[in-house]
């Protein structure tokens, strides 16, 4: 279990995050939505250690992150926001960086890899430079990278951005089963259809604020007869409803 109490994130006099509180079970699948820049990547980038938020605890099963850094980081793996990034490396070195990171065995480094190269369909290819790739190849590289330790957390930020059919509905399947053996699966997305699929639960984010939290049937009740998509719209508003100075 994932709690978050009161997380705050500022940056400057631009709040990220505003005293956000959430509880993400194991077993799940939690789903963060929200207009660009409404924080999902901020709370994401905090649960897996990128930044420490300005206020606020993280706890897991029980721990607090920030007193457990190392061993949690350890039992998480994560998809950033970009794979452009360690464009230099090949797929492979990106691989044996990441298993050197989680103190995996050349052995178990390369089952993993062997597994997932041939799901995601890109065998052949791990010689190549991330530079060499499109964005969807360098994504897959990165899921690859986040899922080699078999972490028991995975924290993907928008992993589905940029795959092929075929890979999104692997990876939507490895997220499935992953959380029914009692895991954790937390992501964001901007599509609403994978939201309403996938989520056991979601949060709605709107400029740093938790508008909603809760089951995706929850939330359709509210409004009956209307589609995901008309009332998650209605709720998160417009970027030009921003008032100046509001
Ligand atoms: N390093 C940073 N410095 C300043 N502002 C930032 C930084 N990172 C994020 N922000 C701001 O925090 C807010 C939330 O960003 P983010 O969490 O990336 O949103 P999302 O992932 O939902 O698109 C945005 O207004 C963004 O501009
Ligand atoms: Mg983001």
């Amino acid at each position: 279990m994932i709690e978050l109490k009161r997380v705050r994130k500022v940056y400057g006099d631009k709040v990220a995050l505003d005293e956000l509180n959430l509880t993400i079970k194991n077993g799940t699948i939690f789903g963060f939505l929200g207009h660009n820049g409404a924080g999902k990547s901020t709370t994401i980038k905090s649960i897996v250690s990128i930044i420490n938020p300005t206020a606020g605890e993280i706890i897991v099963d029980g721990e607090n992150l920030a007193e457990h850094r190392q061993a949690i980081k350890e039992r998480i793996g994560y998809v950033p926001d970009t794979p452009d990034m360690f464009l230099q490396l090949t797929a492979d070195e990106y691989w044996i960086l990441l298993a050197s990171a989680y103190n995996l065995t050349e052995e178990q480094k390369n089952k993993q890899v062997a597994y997932l190269t041939r799901l995601f369909d890109i065998q052949g290819q791990e010689n190549n430079t991330l530079e060499s790739f499109s964005h969807g190849m360098r994504q897959k590289v990165i899921v690859i990278g986040a899922l080699l330790s078999d972490p028991d957390i995975w924290i993907l930020d928008e992993p589905l951005q940029g795959l092929d059919p075929q890979a999104a509905f692997d990876l939507k399947e490895l997220m499935k089963e992953h959380a029914r053996k009692g895991n954790t699966v937390v992501f964001s997305t901007h599509n609403l259809d994978t939201a309403q699929q996938l989520c056991d639960e979601l949060a709605i984010l709107k400029k740093g604020e938790l508008i909603y939290n809760g089951t995706v049937d929850d939330l359709l009740a509210t409004s009956p007869g209307e589609s995901l998509e008309t009332i998650y719209l209605r709720m998160t508003g417009r970027h030009s409803d921003e008032q100046p100075g509001s």
